[in-house]
């Protein structure tokens, strides 16, 4: 008979066990380097690769972080505008993307991102055919589909940052109206990253208590105390980006 585990967690891929963990980000803008230093606080790899087309600024970035490594258990980091410092990465975070120029169209924006990106995923692809990727560049979702079809990798292997960053700005908010840690804040916002997003609020609870049975019109119109307002600002916050 199948346990409750087996039913719960079902393995939709086969892992196989690695011997090294290499982590490879492409850009090195802020949101890059945020990566980065997150990875190297929490000791998640043993190898490092950054990848930017401007040399100066990676060039500092990685000294930055080179001259840190007495104070930290990772110090083999790497870089190049050569995508073959990546090889055999386990892990690729895509940061990288087109800055807008002036009077130019979102649209033709996109257009130059794909193209941009083109490149990226066949160079990614061609020195790391067994990586998964995380796609955090804008506009994500998008991006994120269009890395799957450049990349033909399998869907499980291809991650957007999608709208963790929301949920994470929705939690912050609600902690703050409540004076309550964001970790003990729950709820989610899902759809697309940005002006569209979703937050659902049924599922909105403080330590399991729902907030939507304390206050039925909760992220309504209706609602007196204007809940609906912190998702506006998540979005107000999600288009600064
Ligand atoms: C899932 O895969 C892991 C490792 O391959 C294995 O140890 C585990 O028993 C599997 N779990 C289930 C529920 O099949
Ligand atoms: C890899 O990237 C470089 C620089 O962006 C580009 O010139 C080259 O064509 C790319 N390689 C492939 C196989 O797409
Ligand atoms: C292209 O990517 C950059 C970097 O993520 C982003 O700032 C820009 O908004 C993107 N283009 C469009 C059309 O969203």
């Amino acid at each position: 008979m199948a346990t409750l585990k087996c039913e719960l967690i079902k393995n939709i891929t086969t892992e196989k066990v690695v011997q090294h963990n290499k982590i490879s980000i492409v850009g090195t803008g802020s949101v890059g380097m945020a990566c980065a230093i997150s990875i190297i606080l929490k000791g998640l790899s043993d190898e490092l690769a950054l990848v930017d087309t401007d040399e100066a600024k990676l060039k500092g970035e990685v000294m930055d972080l080179q001259h840190g490594s007495s104070f930290v258990k990772m110090p083999n980091i790497v870089s190049s505008k050569d995508y073959k410092v990546t090889a055999n990465s386990n892990l690729v975070i895509i940061t990288a993307g087109a800055r807008q120029e002036k009077g130019e169209t979102r649209l033709n924006l996109v257009h130059r991102n794909v193209s941009i990106f083109k490149l990226m995923i066949s160079n990614i692809t061609q020195y790391s055919p067994h990586c998964k990727l995380i796609v955090v560049s804008n506009p994500v979702d998008i991006l994120t589909y269009v890395t799957w079809k450049l990349s033909a990798f399998p869907k499980n292997r291809i991650i957007g940052s999608g709208c963790n960053l929301d949920t994470a700005r929705f939690r912050f908010l609600i902690g703050q109206r409540l004076d309550i840690h964001p970790e003990s804040c729950h709820g989610w916002i899902l759809g697309e990253h940005g002006d569209s997003s979703v937050p659902v609020w049924s599922g909105v609870n403080i330590a399991g208590v729902a907030l939507k049975s304390l206050n039925s019109d909760l992220g309504t119109e209706k609602d007196q105390e204007r809940w609906n307002n912190v998702h506006k600002e998540v979005i107000a916050r999600t288009s600064m980006e």
